[in-house]
């Protein structure tokens, strides 16, 4: 079943999701839906926060043929190394790209849909991809990390685009 995505500025983008105490058949049921909400957007990564479930989750499949799925319950950054800038963009954020500052290698410690631990090495895009779908469990969008001028220029951009909707 596919999934509303909340849209920036929407508040509840800011809750901070709870860790995962069970992963059971509800938690499969909802990173099926997720998937499913992903890719039909299609989008790379999507964090529960972004369809108003408060829960430490994460789907992310940076292929182009729904190759490799990953799915990361409670992610924890065990190790991070050197720096990155990749223009990114967000399903709730739709057509806006912007540079952002990352870490390029990280280790990322979580738990796989069957609630079991495994850790993840990640470089370049598919790190980018993982930290910021782990900002949104914190209530954090990419925009966040831009200048507050860019901040201002895409919600009166926002706004605009809203009135002219109504
Ligand atoms: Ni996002």
């Amino acid at each position: 079943m596919k999934l509303p995505i909340l849209h920036y500025p929407d508040k509840r983008l800011r809750t901070i999701a709870k860790e995962v105490s069970k992963v059971d058949d509800e938690t499969r049921l909802l990173v099926k839906n997720m998937f499913e909400t992903m890719y039909d957007a299609p989008g790379i990564g999507l964090a529960a926060t972004q369809v108003d479930h408060h829960e430490r989750i994460i789907v992310i499949d940076i292929t182009n043929d729904k190759s490799n799925p990953i799915c990361l319950i409670n992610p924890e950054i065990i190790e991070k190394d050197g720096e990155i800038e990749w223009e990114e963009g967000c399903l709730s954020v739709p057509k806006y790209y912007e540079s952002v500052k990352r870490a390029n290698k990280i280790k990322v410690r979580a738990l796989n849909e069957m609630g079991e631990t495994y850790e993840i090495e990640a470089d370049e895009l598919l790190s980018v991809c993982i930290q910021h779908e782990m900002d949104h469990l914190n209530g954090i969008l990419f925009v966040d990390h831009l200048s507050k001028l860019k901040q201002r220029r895409l919600l009166e951009k926002l706004k605009k685009t809203a009135k002219v909707k109504n």
